[in-house]
């Protein structure tokens, strides 16, 4: 994309006549607040507190116990796995939700290791997000397996026949980088070996087809593209193909077959619910299903369009004005490129302390990235538009060098 003459006005236009106008109208986003950090915390949509309110004062307080059969508690989860499904290509009843991400990688790393007895091999990137590598850490020595490091630009070149699993996430948190999905799954499969896929950076920004390139298991977190709220509980899905010898390590009750039977013996669920544990976190869920109605009619192929376009014009807008102040790591091919961009630069902390000063919120990665997510839902392109100009401001007038983003918090 080349920006040419692109001003404001013509930004706004970009956004009246995109598919997607007025789904920001589903989101309440405080004034004056350009918000580029939905890939670590989704806003939040406007319906999802009327239904707090709605679980607590009517659920909770008035049908206490009852409601998990009244209210359908029981089955939230379900029914946010099937709200899911669509984004990423599953089919309805296949995807669990109820454990945070890193409980949910170990419990898909093992099963997806027992589904492959006979190899002793875990292959992992190590540019990966660090709980997937710690987790798969904790994994491998609890099942005696051999964690295998593999090149990023290449993890096919890791896989032989001793490989029991590939566990990739498909776009890197820190450089929006997107792995080719049905390629490297192709790729798994052709040395026997089964492949995971972590989609916390795609899915609710970026078409996954898990039916369509035949995968395995995949994981991912709901409080980022799908807006599920701070800790939300994260989705499972294991292909239909291996759900009946799926064979996870936290066999609680809810993965019972009959878990009111109260039996001595552990007997798995059919189908996904063996995924489940312990009882249902219904607050999280009912914010998470309630969430999720904001892609109720999204076409996956107008999402994507409408990402690369704000991607787009973000870099450009970036080069445009400011030259070869940042490095952009993040790739130019639209094939490998996830819903964020990131920008390299020493004092990338401080870069993103002043903007968050002047309301245009992003985040820092350490050593030296300025992270910026473009949930396309509710990012338009007068919002690239203005953080782009709020970007010059802070280098022009060096906000970012101000003594007080010497010091680094841990949190942003
Ligand atoms: C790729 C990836 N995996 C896992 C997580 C986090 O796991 P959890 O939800 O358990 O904190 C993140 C969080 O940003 C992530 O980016």
């Amino acid at each position: 994309m080349t920006t040419g003459a692109l001003d404001r006005e013509a930004a706004l236009e970009l956004d009246a006549s995109s598919p997607l106008a007025g789904r920001r109208e589903l989101f309440d986003l405080p004034d004056r607040i350009v918000y580029l950090d939905g890939n670590s915390l989704g806003a939040v949509p406007r319906n999802v507190s009327e239904r707090m309110r709605q679980v607590v004062d009517r659920e909770w307080r008035s049908g206490l116990i009852s409601s998990w059969n009244t209210a359908d508690w029981v089955n939230l989860g379900r029914r946010a796995g099937d709200k899911i499904a669509p984004l990423i290509g599953a089919g309805p009843g296949d995807v669990h939700v109820g454990d945070s991400t890193s409980v949910t990688l170990f419990k898909t790393l093992v099963g997806g290791a027992r589904l492959r007895p006979d190899r002793r091999v875990l292959v992992l990137e190590p540019t990966t997000f660090p709980t997937d590598a710690y987790v798969a850490a904790g994994v491998a020595e609890t099942l005696g397996l051999e964690l295998r490091w593999c090149d990023p630009s290449d993890p096919a070149a890791s896989l032989d026949e001793d490989v029991a699993l590939l566990a990739l996430t498909h776009v890197d948190f820190r450089s929006g980088a997107m792995f080719d999905l049905p390629g490297l799954t192709r790729a798994a499969h052709d040395v026997g070996a089964l492949v995971q896929w972590d989609l916390c950076h795609s899915t609710g920004a970026v078409p996954v087809d898990l039916l369509g390139a035949d995968a395995d298991i995949a994981v991912g977190c709901t409080y980022k593209y799908l807006n599920g709220g701070p800790g939300s509980p994260a989705f499972a899905w294991v292909h239909p193909r291996h759900q009946s010898a799926w064979d996870q390590p936290i066999t609680g009750w809810f993965g019972h077959a009959r878990p009111f039977d109260m039996d001595r013996s552990f007997e798995p669920a059919e189908g996904i619910t063996r995924m489940a544990s312990g009882t249902p976190p219904v607050l999280a869920l009912s914010a998470l299903d309630t969430a999720l109605d904001v892609f109720d009619g999204v076409a996956m192929d107008e999402l994507r369009a409408a990402s690369l376009s704000l991607t787009d014009l973000f870099i450009a807008l970036v080069e445009d004005r400011l030259g070869d102040t940042f490095e952009v790591i993040t790739p130019r091919e639209h094939a490998r490129r996830g819903s964020q961009v990131s920008l390299r630069h020493d004092e990338a902390y401080g870069v993103v302390q002043a903007l968050i000063e002047r309301g245009v919120v992003g985040d820092f990665r350490t050593p030296d990235v300025a992270r910026f997510g473009f949930a396309p839902l509710y990012v338009r392109h007068v919002d690239v538009f203005d953080a782009v100009e709020h970007l010059v401001a802070v280098m022009q007038s060096e906000e970012h060098l101000r003594p007080a983003y010497a010091v680094r918090n841990a949190v942003t």
